[in-house]
């Protein structure tokens, strides 16, 4: 199945990337990674693969979204989809616990990348799949004449965003962005709303389906997608967050939401609010201004207290946000994840994007929405754990 990506992925790692979006670079060693800070913070706890898959030798001990998206981050890395190691997967989610030779040399090589790291980086995750694999199943040898005197490709934006020495002050640019919503006074006084549009995937997803976003200062926030095989939602009440799936994008129907991916659904909660930026996030770096799309951009890195970077880019002529990039620790390495906002309109004199153009390593989605309410009740179940999704279609699983 699948939209944009060279060789397709799978949907339904949508939903995880849209909620999970940490950073901690090159810190996560496994151990710091593990979930066992929950019972300190009181999160839920998570529901680990091991307990929920069949045949699982290698990436024990990780939450099963996170184990999701080392699937994504093993497909990107390799350039294939989940059929490359696990076949013809016509019969569902059973399938996908059945060994063969690539699934078992793709064992081997988390054991090889976990070894190197060890031995040369003091454990330090610097090497990953993707270091080698470069979207390719077998790693290039030779280096490559035509690339080394060609055009080279774009440069992929950075994780870690470098200082600018003489860049503006990040409280700057960002007064300047809220000033160029509607100023402090109207954003401020944002205190709920309801965005009602639709969603479109590439390939077979290309389709049109309804998306609904509602937001509830300080931090309550919920995403549904009403998808043809079932409702995709990500959901945060303000202190506990969850997604749930149809049985055709994910293996389990209703996940917790834990460590990063807790921690991202929370900074998506506080940023659907842009006067809570200076809050959500700090340690702002201003790094040296680029272009999209030849538009100039000021580019800004914030980190959330738990661990979560983003990456802002500000359009230089009218402030207005014109990207984001998140990066997911999947502890397998980190899981970039792009928005690109556009069509900003007027809503009760604030100014919002009617555009998104969402991308992630296992897809691409149009937002386009047609009605934002703001300021309006809405009901604490919106925000609340999803009930399982009812899965509608008739195709059997895991397509
Ligand atoms: C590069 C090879 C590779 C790719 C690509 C890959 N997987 Fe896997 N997958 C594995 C390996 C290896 C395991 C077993 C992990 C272990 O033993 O710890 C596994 C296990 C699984 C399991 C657990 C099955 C069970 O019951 O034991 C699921 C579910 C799964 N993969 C889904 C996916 C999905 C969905 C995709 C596509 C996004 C995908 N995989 C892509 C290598 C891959
Ligand atoms: C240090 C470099 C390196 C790293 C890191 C690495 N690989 Fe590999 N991988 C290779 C090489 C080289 C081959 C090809 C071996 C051959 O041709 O027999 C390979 C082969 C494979 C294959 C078999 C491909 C085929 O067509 O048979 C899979 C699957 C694979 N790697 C998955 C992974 C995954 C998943 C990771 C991360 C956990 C990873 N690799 C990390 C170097 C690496």
């Amino acid at each position: 199945m699948n939209f944009g990506l060279r060789k397709p992925v799978l949907g339904s790692l949508a939903l995880v990337c849209l909620a999970g979006t940490a950073l901690i670079h090159g810190q996560a060693t496994p151990q710091q990674a593990r979930p066992q800070a929950t019972a300190v913070t009181g999160e839920q706890k998570p529901l680990l693969a091991e307990e929920a898959f069949k045949n699982i030798q290698v990436l024990r001990g990780i939450p099963v979204s996170q184990f999701m998206e080392t699937m994504g981050f093993f497909s990107a890395s390799v350039g294939e989809s989940c059929e490359f190691c696990h076949g013809g997967s016509d019969s569902g989610w059973d399938k996908y616990a059945e060994d063969n030779d690539i699934k078992q040399t793709a064992r081997k090589m988390v054991l090889m990348m976990n070894a190197i790291n060890k031995a040369n980086f003091n454990g330090k995750r610097e090497v990953t799949c993707y270091s080698c694999h470069r979207g390719g199943d077998r790693p290039v040898v030779t280096p490559d004449l035509t690339a080394l005197y060609g055009t080279p490709p774009p440069a992929p934006p950075p994780d870690v965003v470098e200082a600018a020495p003489d860049a503006p002050a990040a409280t700057q640019i960002l007064d300047k962005y809220i000033q160029a919503l509607g100023g402090a006074q109207r954003v401020n006084g944002l205190t709920s709303y309801i965005a009602k549009g639709t969603t479109s995937g590439y390939g077979e997803k290309i389709e049109k389906r309804p998306l609904e976003i509602y937001a509830k200062a300080p931090n309550e926030h919920t995403v549904i997608n009403h998808t043809l095989t079932g409702d995709s939602t990500i959901a945060f009440d303000g202190r506990n967050g969850w997604s749930a799936a149809p049985d055709t994008d994910s293996p389990v129907p209703v996940l917790a939401l834990t460590g990063p991916d807790l921690e991202s659904a929370k900074v998506d909660a506080n940023l659907a609010f842009p006067g809570r930026i200076k809050d959500a996030l700090s340690k702002w770096v201003v790094g040296y201004p680029t272009t999209i799309d030849d538009q100039d951009v000021q580019v800004v890195q914030g980190t959330s207290p738990g661990g979560t970077t983003v990456t802002f880019y500000f359009d230089s002529k009218t402030g207005l946000l014109s990207r984001i990039m998140r990066y997911t620790d999947a502890r397998i390495g980190l899981i970039p994840m792009q928005v690109d906002y556009s069509d900003y309109r007027d809503v009760a004199g604030i100014k919002m994007p009617f555009h998104w153009n969402v991308t992630w390593l296992d897809g691409r989605s149009t937002y386009d929405f047609t009605n934002i309410q703001t300021n309006v009740p809405i009901d604490a179940a919106k925000f609340a754990k999803p009930a399982p999704p009812v899965t509608v279609s008739a195709k059997p699983a895991a397509k």
